[in-house]
């Protein structure tokens, strides 16, 4: 990788025990503090699919910090997929498990049916977030152009879960 991109991963943090006893959590908040790092990354995010999206998604909450930064680099639109109970009006919905707890999410149908979708999240675990966010733009009648993920989490499943075969990782452990 780019010097950059290799301190960018040098700059996410494991933090052990965190939000409960067992669960490795990925601290990116020293990443996005530094300006080359977070340029390095959402270029890396967005490499393989220049030109094939019309709009990023991006997952509440750790995952709008990466979405709206690619959104700008590639001139398209970005769409908020929200914690459920978030949006002002009507919105489809999907309820998933999470590595920790369990969620639902929304989002609004704003855009036409066929509208090519690339999704963006932080972390990549069990794969509960990003499925149910396929589920949900594919139910609104959206084609799903990729997923990019920052961090990928071996060994939970979370690829065989998502069963994406255009799924991009920038970092894995
Ligand atoms: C975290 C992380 C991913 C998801 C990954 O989100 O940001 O979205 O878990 O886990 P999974 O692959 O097992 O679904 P979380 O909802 O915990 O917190 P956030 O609102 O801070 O993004
Ligand atoms: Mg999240």
């Amino acid at each position: 990788p780019s010097a950059p991109l290799a301190r960018a991963e040098s700059l996410i943090l494991e933090i052990p025990d965190y939000p409960s006893p067992g669960i490795l959590f990925r601290d990116i908040t020293p990443l996005l503090a530094d300006g080359d790092a977070l340029r390095a990354t959402v270029d890396a995010l967005l490499a393989p699919f220049a030109g094939t999206f019309d709009v990023v998604a991006g997952l509440e909450a750790r995952g709008f910090l990466l979405a709206s930064a690619a959104a700008y680099a590639s001139g398209t639109g970005l769409m908020p997929i929200r914690k459920s109970g978030k949006l002002p009006r009507p919105a489809a919905a999907m309820a998933y498990a999470l590595e920790y707890g369990t969620a639902e999410i929304e989002a609004h149908a704003d855009f036409p049916a066929g509208t090519r979708v690339l999704v963006i999240d932080d972390v990549l675990a069990t794969g509960g977030t990003l499925a149910a966010a396929r589920e949900l733009l594919t139910g609104l009648g959206y084609a799903i152009a990729g997923t990019a993920v920052l961090f990928e989490i071996d060994g939970l499943g979370g690829r065989e879960a998502l069963g994406d075969p255009a799924l991009h990782t920038v970092f894995s452990s």
